[in-house]
């Protein structure tokens, strides 16, 4: 057996929901039934740490033991530690988050931001593979997380989900999560959309764009009505990309 680790559990903090597999790194797909639990409302490391303990617990025993565990954050993360809490607990703010769940978990886990996991996992076995040039990930969401990845390196905790965009926080007006929460139509979503793409293309010149989370399921709702000189397609692992890079890049 070599030492490179054929399966690792990679566990995904979102905003409404914490869900977690076992992954083939191998082929990049997840190894049977995920497991998703609800975010609590108040998502406090405790609070949280103790869902992902729960997650683990329902795979230990079909997991080789030293099997890698990465974990993914709606935040910045530094060494470990947690910066920024945007639609998550303020508590979040400067914690050692890496090392409260490995304190959890009883054994070392990687602690990384939840658009860089999707960003990874798209290079290595989705929509980005084999692409050169700056590809930028965006993800639609409770928020809007963006992975940097030049020639397939990803330049992490780029946050340009927070880009000023008409005088907003671009994603207040433009996730995923404001078109349903305010009801807007397909059309008026995209308009955000468009300012908000082109203020980026206009800023970095990327070669690709890359749209996950959960509505990027929808995309032939809202790609056909934007008008960007970058191509811009669905990411291909949709909402598993996030479980998958965590695992990846914890197995690095
Ligand atoms: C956070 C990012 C995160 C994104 C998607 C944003 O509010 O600041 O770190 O990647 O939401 O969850």
């Amino acid at each position: 057996m070599s030492g490179t680790p054929r399966v690792a559990l990679g566990i995904d903090i979102g905003g409404s929901g914490i869900k977690g597999a076992p992954v083939d790194l191998v082929t990049g797909t997840l190894i049977g039934e995920r497991v998703k639990i609800a975010t609590p409302e108040h998502s406090t490391p405790q609070a949280v740490a103790a869902i992902v303990d729960q997650i683990a617990d329902q795979f230990v025993d079909s997991l080789p033991k030293d099997a890698p565990i990465g974990v993914t954050i709606p935040g910045v993360v530094q060494h470990g530690i947690v910066r920024t809490a945007a639609n998550i607990d303020r508590g979040w703010i400067d914690c050692p988050g890496q090392e409260i769940f490995s304190q959890a978990l009883g054994r070392h886990c990687l602690l990384v931001n939840d658009a860089d996991a999707a960003g990874v996992a798209e290079v290595r076995y989705g929509a980005a593979k084999g692409k050169d040039g700056l590809v930028i990930l965006t993800t639609l969401g409770t928020g809007i997380g963006i992975a940097l990845l030049h020639n397939g390196v990803l330049i992490p905790n780029a946050e340009l989900g927070h880009l000023e965009v008409d005088g907003y926080d671009a994603e207040t007006r433009a996730a995923a999560s404001i078109r349903e929460r305010d009801g807007l139509s397909w059309t008026k979503w995209a308009a955000r959309l468009q300012r908000y793409y082109t203020t980026v293309e206009n800023l970095l010149w990327p070669d690709l764009f890359l749209v996950g989370g959960g509505v990027s399921r929808k995309a032939d709702k809202f790609l056909p009505l934007l008008h960007l000189r970058t191509p811009i397609i669905p990411a291909a692992l949709q909402n598993q990309a996030g479980i998958i890079g965590a695992a990846a890049l914890a197995a690095d």
